[in-house]
């Protein structure tokens, strides 16, 4: 099986020129979506991990699969509004448009170490806006693991020092 004939480009999605990598195929097929799930834990699986982060939304499908695994809390970060409980914010800008992601404000501790997780590294604004979430309430970031980085978009620049992994590049 090649994973990569499970995520689909889309020309012109959400705007025009964007090359939009839709995971939905892979979400449809149990054994791509096995697959990919275990080489996403393949990353991470010798980690000692107290949270795994998710971000709204997409990052919340592997997101909490990968929580299960490394038995680990799981954490959904949000887009503004969402969360019911008090929250530290922060804005982004993405590859198109804005936008900003919330966190509850007790939901990483002080020390904890932690998996931030998303489909996709694009020009890596959301991802570094997780970050900065996370060590906001002193979370420690062990790994930011993603099922797919778009290198031309250079997102791996915004999330220096971090370590971060992926099952595909392209
Ligand atoms: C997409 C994607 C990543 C982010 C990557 O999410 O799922 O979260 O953009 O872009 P960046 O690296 O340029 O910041 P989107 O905001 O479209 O929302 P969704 O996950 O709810 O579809
Ligand atoms: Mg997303």
């Amino acid at each position: 099986m090649n994973i990569q004939d499970y995520i689909r480009d889309v020309q012109d999605f959400p705007t025009e020129g964007i090359l939009f990598k839709d995971i939905t195929p892979l979400l449809n097929n149990s054994e791509a979506r096995k697959l990919m799930l275990e080489k996403l834990y393949n990353k991470c699986k010798n980690l000692k991990i107290d949270k795994v982060v998710g971000i709204e939304s997409r990052g919340f499908f592997f997101g909490m699969a990968l929580a299960d695994q490394l038995n680990a809390g799981f954490v959904p970060l949000r887009k503004k509004g969402k969360l019911p409980y008090s929250t530290v914010s922060q804005k982004y800008g993405l590859e198109y448009g804005e936008d900003e992601l919330e966190m509850h404000t007790d939901a990483i501790q002080q020390g904890d170490n932690v998996l931030l997780h998303d489909d996709v590294l694009a020009t890596g604004g959301t991802a570094k806006a997780a970050c900065d979430l996370i060590q906001s309430k002193g979370g420690k970031i062990v790994q930011c693991n993603f099922i797919m980085k778009l290198d031309f978009l250079k997102g791996e620049e915004k999330l220096v020092p971090h370590h971060i992994e992926a099952v595909l590049n392209y």
